[in-house]
This record gives structure tokens, sequence and C-alpha cells, in this order.
């Protein structure tokens, strides 16, 4: 594999946004996480303590915020299932107010792609004060939290600008599923598939979507323009992409957008659906691909503006995205960059400062 574009400029080049920009390198950014985490074998290879704090552990706390948080929790079901190890996966600010009673072995793996959240850096002095191993998931290496954790996991995505963030969720789960395949490996799990060809596969899928801009933008007009508000829907896997798809959307294009589970809907959310309102749905997994499909039509009924995103295999005539297959457990990484696209869309269309949206900041560095 070789990247083609240089994800580490922080110039815009063509672009008329970082944010565009870093949606467009994020194929590249995951050959060069396979690069760089590959051995002349092409085995998984990961530092040797890293390895052994992960064996040691008998369970991991997974502390992040914002998009590093969505992220984490793709992380706990790709760490679960490939290796094996229990996850939970905690909102930093929260963990420090209300900690959870501990495990004999608690590995604490923090993700932040600057390095530099306050929240999360409060829970690292903490568990660090109680004597237990750390590691950091970082896009930059010198930071804070990767000089105060034992460890550093190096995402590679280079420098992201955006307040919004991509590159760096994507790069996040690729990281975490390469951590997991070789827990699995030491543990002497045997896999039926080949994770570094299915994240290769990931890469080119990722590009197919970033190739069809003019689509996701018209797609964006006719779902968001006008509304004030919108609702993504998912169930298992597709739930945490949806949490993303809602965050992406509401922080760039100030439509206030939540992320729910399918089954939740009648307990509440589905009060607040009128003539128009959109619901974004998406489908990827063949276990609940029947019943999401039934929430898409309860709200449709009611007047929801639906828009399906379904995967090969699963695909109904009538869906607006059919995403090429990918592994069954690495389905975050494509599902989510039409929704970076559309929000980016929707962003666009509403006049907002994308790149700069009020009130957020890049990195927090304030508890
Ligand atoms: C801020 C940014 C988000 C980011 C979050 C966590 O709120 O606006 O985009 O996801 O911080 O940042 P981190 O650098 O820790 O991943």
């Amino acid at each position: 594999y070789k990247a083609e574009i240089d994800a580490s400029d922080t110039e815009k080049g063509t672009y008329d946004h970082f944010m565009l920009k870093e949606i467009d390198e994020q194929p590249f950014v995951i050959r060069k996480i396979i690069q760089e985490y590959q051995d002349e074998q092409d085995n998984i290879k990961v530092d040797g303590n890293i390895r052994a704090a992960m064996l040691d552990a008998d369970r991991i706390y997974i502390i992040a915020a914002g998009t590093s948080y969505n992220a984490g929790l793709v992380g706990k079901q790709v760490i679960e299932n490939i290796a094996g190890t229990p996850v939970e996966v905690h909102i930093a600010s929260e963990f420090s107010y209300n900690m959870p009673l501990l495990s004999k072995k608690p590995l604490f793996i923090f993700i932040s792609q600057s390095g530099e959240t306050a929240d999360s850096r409060a829970v690292l002095v903490k568990t660090k004060s109680l004597g237990h191993p750390s590691i950091t998931v970082t896009n930059v290496p010198g930071s804070t939290l990767s000089r105060e954790a034992d460890y550093t996991l190096h995402l590679y995505a280079g420098p992201e600008i955006a307040v919004a963030s991509t590159k760096a969720y994507t790069a996040q789960i690729a990281v975490l599923t390469i951590l997991a395949v070789d827990t699995a490996t030491e543990k002497g799990i045997k896999l039926n598939f080949d994770p570094l060809q299915e994240l290769g596969i990931v890469a080119s899928v990722m590009e197919s979507l970033t190739d069809q801009k003019e689509r996701f933008a018209k797609l964006a007009k006719e779902f968001f323009t006008g509304m004030r508000n919108a609702f993504f829907i998912g169930r298992s896997t597709d739930y945490f992409v949806v949490q993303e798809a809602s965050l992406k959307l509401k922080e760039i294009s100030y439509i206030q957008a939540e992320g729910f589970a399918g089954g939740e809907l009648k307990h509440g959310t589905i009060a607040l659906i009128e003539d128009g309102t959109p619901v974004i749905a998406i489908s990827t997994q063949e276990n609940v691909n029947y019943s999401i499909r039934g929430n898409v039509q309860e709200v449709s009924a009611r007047g929801a503006n639906t828009c399906v995103v379904s995967m090969e295999g699963l695909e109904q005539e009538s869906d607006n995205i059919v995403l090429p297959r990918v592994h069954p457990l690495l389905t975050p990484l494509v599902s989510v960059v039409p929704m970076q696209l559309l929000a980016y869309y929707a962003a666009l269309h509403r006049d907002c400062d994308v790149d700069k949206p009020r009130n957020l900041a890049k990195s927090v560095t304030v508890e």
C-alpha cells in the first residue's frame, strides 16, 4: 500500500475547507495505518509493552470525549468481539465524578485526537495515582496525554485542523481494530478473516464514497434545507455510528440532531416526528436489518422524510445509499463517510463556518 496524498500537509490546497480535505484523506490514513502497524512478514506489529498490558488486563476502560468517545463505542465492540476482553467506555467528564467499580486488573485506554483534553487528563491523573496502567491513542505523540500515559498508540492521521473531527474518528477505529487483532493473536484466538486485507477493502470503499460528493451535496439539500431538527437511527453497530452522525450534523450546521437506538424510538422520540422531519437510518447489520426497516416505516407513516443508508446484500430498492460490502465489524469506517459528507454539505448550504463552528474549540483544555 502506498499513500498517494500527504495527509501531513497543513495547507488547504485546492479545498475550500479543511473538513472536506480531511474527509478525503481517510482512505490514505487507513492505508498509512496498515503500513505502520505491519512487519516485513505482513503480520500486525504492536509495541511489546502495549501487547503485554493488553494480555494482562482483565477489563479495559476506554475514556474519551466527543468524537473520540463515539470511536470508543465502536472500539469496545471490536475489542470484545476480536480479542474477547471486556471493555467499558466512559465519557471522561463523567468518569471523574462517578467512577465505576474497577476490576482487579484494569487497563485504561485514553482516546484523544489532540491528546490535550482536560477531562481525559483528569481521569489519567486519578487512575495513575491508583497505580493502573494506561495507553493513550492519539494523533499527537508529544501531547500531554501521550507523555503522561505509560504507552502511546499513534493514529498517523496527519494534522486534523477542522474542529469537526473526521479522519481521527476512522483512524481511531482502525488502530483499535489492529490492537484487538494483535491481542487475539497473542491469546491464540483464530480469526476467520484477514484484518489487514479487510482494512484495505475499507480504504477502497471509502474512496468510492468520497468520489460521489455531488450526490451527497444533493441529498443534503433535499433532506436538511430549512430543517430545524433531524434524527438518526440505527441498531447494534449502526447505533454507534448514528451518534457520531448526529454530532457531526449538529456541530457544524446547528441543526438540532440526535442519534437514537431504533428500538427506543417508540419510547419517546417518535412523538417529535412531524411532516417532513428528516430521519436518517443506517442499516449495515444483517441481524437488525429487518427491525430497523420497521422503525423506518413507523416514522415514515408519521410523515418523516426518510433516508436509508444500507449495505450490499441487505439493500432494498428504495434505499438512498447502498454501501459496498465490508466486514460486518468494520462497517462504521465506511458508513460514517456519507454522514460526514451530508453534515459538511448541510453546513455549506446554510452558509455556516464549516471549519470553525461557533462556540466550539478543536481541543478543550479546561475541565
Ligand atoms: C472537542 C472537539 C471535538 C473532539 C473533542 C475531543 O470537543 O471539538 O471534535 O472530538 O474535543 O477531543 P480529543 O482531542 O480528546 O479527541
